[in-house]
């Protein structure tokens, strides 16, 4: 019998996490999640092991801070990993500006000691979580993978410096092999309304705001600029399904084992640019909720039109997204619905 594979996966819990580690399970893989539960729930363990089915005894967990050195090296000795998917990272844009060295500490730190970690028990093969955010704003879409690249913030400098370490690295040494994915605006949910995402406090984005709108949590979405030059004023973006997005994953951790792999990047989109106005109103349709809107000015450091060139990934990855915004907006009502206060109960918020 053929020994199934083993992954590392760091953030796991996390929305993207842990709807990866399903399909990862669902796939066959033996997954090991680690993630420090600072911006996740361990419920989501839960659920994914539930949605897992026999598939469920192929998952661990262990609670732990990658920047933990002494605890990843003792997790490495034990299990003998293919590959590692990395997810673990703080995410908020607004909060990076305010506290610069907390992503410095969290996102570098983070990744170099995982690096030297798997350098050192001989795991070579990496897939990283990028963004979009490195194209900054894009004198032209669709955004290709060869666009120069910028950083508006911390943390997109964080993206942009994790994928020049990896590039740097395979630069000195062609044994490792890394795939970078360039993620646009993941929402939805898992179509169970088991999973999702559970955004701590108030929501910076988009499609979790209006969710909270929705549920009564929020009063009404303010719309960031409607002065834009697109089709109704409104930012355009490219949303992508996060089983979509998850299985991207799987096609990228596939092609780490191809022998001619080096050091590759590919944009995990969908091709298509939706407007806010547009997804509001998908979301109300897919709903029966009406969305109160506050025109408001513009956000600072936002661009106005950013969606993928999904070429390089349907070629070379042969993955394409397959859900459009009315699934999306469907399963996140779904999850909504069924956890209107994410993971937690309403008592405890
Ligand atoms: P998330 O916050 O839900 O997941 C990240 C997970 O990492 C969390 O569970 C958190 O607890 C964990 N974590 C953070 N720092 C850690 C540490 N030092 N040690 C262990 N665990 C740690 O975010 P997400 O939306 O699932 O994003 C996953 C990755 O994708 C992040 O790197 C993020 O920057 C990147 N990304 C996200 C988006 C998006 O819009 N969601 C877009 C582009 C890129
Ligand atoms: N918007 C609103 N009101 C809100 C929130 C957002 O009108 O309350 C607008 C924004 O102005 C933008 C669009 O909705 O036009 C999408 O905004 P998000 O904050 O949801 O997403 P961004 O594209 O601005 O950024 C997100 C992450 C970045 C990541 C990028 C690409 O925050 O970190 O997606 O992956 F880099």
């Amino acid at each position: 019998m053929e020994v199934p594979l083993c992954v590392l996966v760091t953030g796991g819990a996390g929305y993207i996490g842990s709807h990866t580690v399903l399909e990862l399970l669902l796939d066959g893989y033996k997954t090991v999640v680690v993630d420090n539960l600072n911006n996740s729930s361990e419920i989501a363990i839960a659920r994914v092991r539930q949605l897992a089915g026999d598939h469920a005894h192929n998952l661990s967990f262990y609670k732990m801070d990658i920047r933990d050195k002494p605890a990843l090296e003792q997790l490495f000795a034990s299990t003998k990993f293919d590959a590692v998917i990395h997810f673990a990272g703080l995410k908020a844009v607004g909060e990076s500006v305010e506290k610069p060295l907390m992503y410095f500490d969290n996102n570098i730190i983070g990744t170099i000691t995982l690096l030297e970690v798997m350098a050192a028990y001989g795991c070579n093969k990496l897939v990283f979580s990028s963004s979009a955010t490195v194209y900054g704003w894009p004198k032209e879409v669709p955004c290709t993978e060869e666009f120069p690249l910028s950083a508006a913030n911390p943390y997109g400098r964080t993206k942009l410096m994790i994928e020049d370490m990896c590039r740097d690295i395979f630069a000195s040494n062609s044994d490792w092999k890394f795939i970078l994915l360039r993620y646009f605006n993941p929402i939805g949910a898992h179509p169970s309304g088991l999973i999702g995402e559970d955004p701590h406090g108030i929501p910076n984005n988009l499609m979790p705001f209006i969710q909270q709108v929705a549920v009564g949590r929020q009063p009404a979405l303010k719309v960031f600029g409607t002065d834009y030059s697109t089709k109704d004023g409104t930012g355009v973006r490219d949303y992508i399904h996060v089983v979509d997005l998850a299985n991207g994953h799987i096609a990228a951790l596939k092609k780490l084992f191809d022998p001619t792999i080096g050091c590759e990047v590919y944009n995990l989109g969908t091709g298509k640019g939706t407007s806010v106005l547009e997804l509001v109103s998908a979301f109300e349709k897919a709903s029966g909720k009406k969305i109160p809107l506050v025109k408001t000015g513009r956000r600072p450091g936002d661009a106005e039109i950013v969606y993928a060139s999904t070429a390089k990934a349907e070629r070379e990855l042969n993955w394409k997204a397959e859900h459009g915004i009315e699934d999306m907006c469907r399963d996140q009502w779904i999850w909504a619905c069924n956890n209107p206060y994410g993971y937690q109960t309403e008592k405890t918020q």
